[in-house]
């Protein structure tokens, strides 16, 4: 929890598209937000897949909502076919990264040790990365919640340590992605102060004033709720963040949190 004579961190939403949709739907959907910027701007981003990240930047430019990317390479410039930059990344005007999403870990064998790698590579070239940590089904029942956040948070404290405020947490529990289940409020707060306190500890002295963002079935029906928790600082929403008007409601959420 932020110390008392903390400033209050600022709400931040983030829409990750995952691998849906087409040219034609990125546009429709780009359209919708733009509609709603008013509402939201310098509190939302999107983060559309790789090829729609330029159609991203020419229709959201000067309308304060921003964009990113849902994953970065670990790697420099080089011969890592299909891999892509941090620079390319910054190129396209990126302003986070997400790394270490539980599908790239669990779907795509992303390490610990690659999401600080890739953490590293996005602060070298001026991105803000969104560090995803969350615990499966199997570890929560197991009562390693915190054993789990604990590894996942201390291999990139070493890189967060020189971040300063850019960087972004976002506590995603496996079992709610995606899947209708949402940790309740009192659970997602549990997990963001244990997080904030790990990075404390961990000797990540920004840590108070971080953003930890919650994830996993965010709907504008549970928003306010999850949003009104001290440590939930906004969200990284996936299903949701695909329906104009349910993320404009969720930014809305946010924004307006206690
Ligand atoms: P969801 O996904 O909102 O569809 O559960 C969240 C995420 O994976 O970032």
């Amino acid at each position: 929890m932020s110390a008392p004579n903390e400033a209050p961190r600022a709400a931040l939403v983030l829409g990750n598209w995952k691998m849906n949709g087409d040219a034609a739907s990125a546009e429709a959907l780009l359209a919708g937000l733009l509609a709603g910027a008013r509402d939201i701007a310098g509190a939302a981003g999107v983060c559309p897949p790789y090829p729609y990240l330029g159609l991203a930047a020419a229709r959201l430019a000067g309308s304060g909502i921003g964009w990113g990317a849902q994953d970065v390479s670990a790697f420099d410039d080089g011969a890592y076919t299909g891999e892509v930059s941090a620079r390319m990344l910054a190129d396209m005007g990126c302003t986070w990264a997400l790394v270490g999403h539980s599908e790239r870990r669990t779907l795509f064998g992303d390490t610990d040790a690659e999401v600080a790698r890739k953490a590293a590579r996005a602060l070298a070239a001026g991105l803000v990365p969104v560090v995803c940590v969350g615990e499966t089904l199997a570890d929560r029942e197991a009562g390693s919640t915190e054993l789990v956040l604990a590894r996942q948070i201390d291999a990139v404290c070493p890189v967060l340590r020189e971040a300063g405020e850019r960087c972004v947490l976002a506590y995603e529990p496996v079992w709610a992605i995606g899947t209708g289940l949402t940790a309740s409020p009192a659970q997602a707060q549990a997990a963001h102060a244990f997080i904030r306190g790990r990075l404390a500890a961990g000797g990540v002295v920004a840590a108070p004033r971080l953003q930890v963002l919650y994830g996993g079935s965010v709907k504008p029906s549970n928003a306010v709720e999850l949003f009104g928790q001290p440590d939930v600082d906004g969200g990284l929403i996936g299903g949701a963040s695909l329906v104009a008007a349910d993320f404009l409601a969720i930014c809305r959420a946010a924004a307006g949190r206690a």
